[in-house]
């Protein structure tokens, strides 16, 4: 039987630490002893598939979801989804959650002071195309105030989800806005020790994808884990 090929692990300093103690919440969720590496099994080279048909053709478009257009900034979020050899990931899923324009998340345990959008319910779904693209139409999202610390907001920013071809390739991450003034006082954007790697979380502003009278462009091109170069030894 040939050996599987596992998934590379991460590069030093290219992830955040699970222990950051400005931002609060790391310290219940990091690990207290040290990490044990186990060997990716088909159980992680392998990984759900979905069909297409189980989103809705408006998902992708966050601006038609509801009866009548959001309040906000118009915007275009689109990029290109490839593995760490440049290889376009395909027909792969990728999903968002965002606050509205005015900062606040449609969900009951955001209580925040600022108003709901009728029209707007910040959820979004798409699929790769076969070069790895894709594309969503959104509204800016608002900062919002967090708790962690005195006065804090987070800047303003896009989570994102996706799975690639294996759960080894998961990954779920958010996208940042170029210039934003909270980046540089956000504990959680400051986690990833890498400046590289850190620059990699903050789109960049696009005239080619803005769509004259509508919409600016943001490109957001997001790196999953590639495939070990030898088979692994080990099962
Ligand atoms: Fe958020």
């Amino acid at each position: 039987m040939q050996p599987l090929r596992g998934y590379r692990r991460p590069a030093p300093g290219t992830q955040p630490e699970y222990l950051h103690p400005p931002y609060g919440s790391s310290l219940k969720r990091a690990p207290t002893q040290a990490l044990i590496s186990i060997p990716h099994t088909l159980s992680e080279i392998t990984g759900p598939i979905f069909r297409k048909e189980i989103i809705d053709a408006r998902a992708c478009d966050l601006t038609r979801q509801g009866k009548g257009a959001p309040l906000g900034e118009r915007i275009t979020v689109s990029g290109r989804v490839l593995d760490e050899d440049g290889r376009p990931v395909r027909e792969s899923l990728v999903e968002i959650w965002q606050a509205n324009s005015a900062g606040r998340y449609l969900h009951k345990i955001d209580q925040h002071d600022a108003p709901l959008d009728p029209n707007f319910n910040g959820v979004g779904q798409t699929f790769t195309n076969d070069e790895g693209r894709y594309r969503f139409v959104t509204i800016r999202p608002g900062a919002y105030p967090w708790r962690n610390h005195a006065n804090a907001w987070r800047p303003q920013h896009i989570h994102f989800s996706l799975f690639g071809p294996a759960f080894a390739t998961r990954l779920v991450t958010q996208m940042y806005f170029p210039g934003d003034p909270l980046l540089e006082l956000d504990p959680i954007f400051k986690s990833v020790p890498d400046e590289a790697a850190k620059n990699s979380f903050i789109s960049k502003f696009d005239w080619a994808t803005t769509t004259p009278e509508i919409a600016l462009g943001f490109q957001f091109d997001i790196i999953l884990s590639g495939r070990n170069a030898t088979p692994m030894e080990e099962w």
